[in-house]
């Protein structure tokens, strides 16, 4: 394997030692908002070195001592994002292993934590605090390589007040209670990218879906939690089919509150997601598949670097959509595929970037760069089309699933680049060497803007919704639209038909005020309907819906939302300034990456 010696994200010396395993012991402070303890990093030379580098955010470094011995630091402030620590050791030799100590605790409002008054929690008895490290914010709790070239193991023990559990990204151990105090212990055991270390406190509830599988939620979510995501087994199930042995133990999903900014993350034997989720009908439980399928393509296969993060999305979309293409149908995987590009990739490349703008290439650029502005859909549906693009020119779906399974094997417990990726495929598919010779691997990979080719997607059950789109943006009177079948549709259909009608855009004020009103579309529990149903709004500055618009950004907390309605509610004359003071009246209570994202906007939006 050609391993990728660079990470620009990242300033460790992982290219002369790596890390082997972290033991981790926190106490978590609710008063302060801090965690705070010790970790013992073991190391081991790849080269000889008297150095060790290690990225750091906002730290308050107590000491770091080898074998006992005080080891001299400096730090280093970073153009980007966080710190350089500079460590001078002993020297070591290649081969040669060795632990390094550190006391420390997390800055002020640390990047990858949020804590929550009880307040500002579901059933406001108790405080809340939960981590997010993806993609560079592990940093911020622990002096660490933080970057996914690095894989390792860990263990912790972690002290919180005894009436709250906790939980974090590895198998639960031990709970011994003293006093008011109670000490988890948790381990580790499959290597993993340090931006898998995740940590939740709170007053949580279980409930076991399967002999593997449990849903953790405050006490009045759970159980409409454990019938949200009663399939969890099944579709592991599914995924281990396409996929292989799932090799983590537990899959257990902790529901987090709203203002966690993803619909759900990958944490390795417990899966973090939004409560959006539970919409009362189990509609929303792609993302689920979603984050199983990140067991194999993420968190066994990682990208090496976030340049090559499509490797860890795309191939997780893909898997996702074989997922749920096994459980509901072909037909169900090819309307999702279109429905990606269409009404994700799509306005991505045209609203969001510009078709020229470097972001929208699958393989971009990070040197100097924040990770998180490179953010987008990009990754997801254009990786994922460009796999699929790929399966259809192979023949077959079987020869491609064969493919998957064969290249998790070959690159399980690694990190990868997209080189490697495609010298796989070649070695694989030795016998098509032609039929890849002839995909434009280059323009795909490396050019910005819409691919150059599109998949073949069956279009049965997009045909009716594009019908029904059609009839409101394209009928002079509202009172002749009289195909109905609406409210026969799946969520997901329903979506498709706001998202046609939404690229129509603007609409008359007459015309949105009845479809809101025919389909009662403000009352959904479903957030991916009410969004495009929120987009319709801003994109057709329909002030009577600005209400809806702003209510909509205070209860959803998900960055995939939060980006384009507050883009587009900036560039609107007549709500700009309710936005703004939306904004600054929500910061307290928004996550720290989703204040800086929107901040980020404000300001370059003022430099344009
Ligand atoms: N791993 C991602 C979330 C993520 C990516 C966090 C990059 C930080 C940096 C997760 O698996 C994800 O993709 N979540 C999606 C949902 C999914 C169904 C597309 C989301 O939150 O929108
Ligand atoms: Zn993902």
């Amino acid at each position: 394997m050609a391993v990728e010696q660079r990470d620009p994200s990242s300033n460790a010396n992982f290219q002369e030692l790596v890390v082997t395993h972290v033991d981790i012991v926190w106490n978590v402070n609710f008063e302060q908002k801090k965690i705070g303890g010790s970790s013992r990093l073991y190391i081991k030379a790849l080269k000889a070195t008297k150095q060790l580098v290690l990225d750091g955010q906002g730290l308050n470094l107590k000491s770091i001592k080898s074998e006992g011995k005080h080891l001299e630091f400096s730090l280093t402030k970073n153009s980007i994002f966080g710190e350089t620590i500079h460590i001078e050791m002993d020297p070591i030799e290649p081969g040669q292993e060795r632990t390094v100590d550190f006391e420390y605790e997390s800055g002020q409002n640390a990047s990858a934590l949020q804590f929550l008054g009880k307040e500002f929690t579901k059933d406001q008895k108790e405080p809340f605090l939960f981590s997010q490290c993806q993609a560079v914010y592990c940093r911020s709790i622990l002096p660490c390589m933080d970057t996914p070239a690095v894989k390792h193991t860990y263990s912790a023990k972690v002290s919180v007040p005894s009436h709250l559990t906790c939980l974090m990204s590895a198998v639960s151990g031990d709970k011994t209670v003293s006093g008011d105090r109670a000490v988890f212990e948790f381990k580790q055991s499959v290597p993993i990218p340090i931006y898998l270390l995740a940590i939740v406190v709170g007053h949580l509830e279980k409930r076991d879906i399967s002999d593997r599988c449990a849903v953790w939620a405050e006490p009045s979510l759970v159980d409409s939690a454990a019938y949200e995501f009663a399939d969890t087994e099944k579709m592991l199930k599914t995924a281990e089919d396409l996929a292989g042995p799932y090799v983590w133990g537990r899959y257990d999903l902790v529901v987090l509150p709203p203002s966690f900014p993803f619909g759900g993350m990958e944490n390795p034997c417990l899966t973090f997601v939004t409560p959006s989720l539970i919409a009362g009908d189990r509609s929303l439980a792609s993302v689920i598949a979603h984050e199983i399928a990140h067991s194999w393509t993420g968190n066994l296969v990682t990208n090496a670097n976030w340049e090559h993060f499509w490797l860890n999305e795309g191939f997780t979309v893909f898997l996702e959509r074989k997922i749920m293409g096994r459980l509901y149908g072909e037909k169900v995987r090819q309307f999702q595929a279109v429905c990606g590009w269409e009404d994700h990739m799509l306005p991505c490349i045209h609203e969001a970037f510009g078709p020229t703008h470097p972001y929208t290439q699958l393989i971009t650029n990070l040197e100097n760069a924040d990770p998180e502005d490179s953010y987008s859909e990009i990754p997801y549906e254009k990786g994922s089309a460009f796999l699929m693009y790929i399966e259809q020119q192979i023949g077959s779906n079987e020869r491609f699933e064969e493919f998957l399974r064969a290249y998790l094997q070959k690159f399980k417990y690694q990190s990868i680049s997209t080189q490697d990726w495609r010298d796989f495929l070649y070695e694989f598919f030795a016998d098509e060497k032609e039929i890849l010779d002839k995909i434009d691997f280059e323009t795909w990979l490396r050019q910005p803007g819409i691919p150059p080719n599109k998949p073949k997607y069956d279009e049965t059950l997009i045909e009716a919704c594009r019908n029904l789109a059609k009839q409101w943006t394209s009928s002079a009177d509202v009172n002749s639209i009289t195909c109905d079948g609406f409210s026969a549709m799946s969520s997901e259909e329903k979506t498709k038909v706001l998202q046609c009608i939404r690229a129509e855009c603007p609409l008359p004020e007459q015309k949105i005020k009845c479809l809101a009103e025919t389909y009662k579309l403000d009352k959904s529990p479903n957030c991916e309907i009410l969004f495009a149903y929120t987009e319709i709004i801003c994109k057709s500055r329909w002030l009577e819906g600005l209400p809806v618009a702003l209510r909509f950004i205070t209860t959803y907390g998900r960055l995939k939302y939060l980006k384009p309605l507050f883009k587009d509610l900036f560039a609107w004359p007549a709500a700009r300034n309710k936005a703004i003071e939306q904004f600054n009246k929500n910061v307290p209570v928004m996550h720290p990456i989703s204040v800086h994202v929107i901040k980020r906007m404000l300001e370059t939006e003022g430099k344009k």
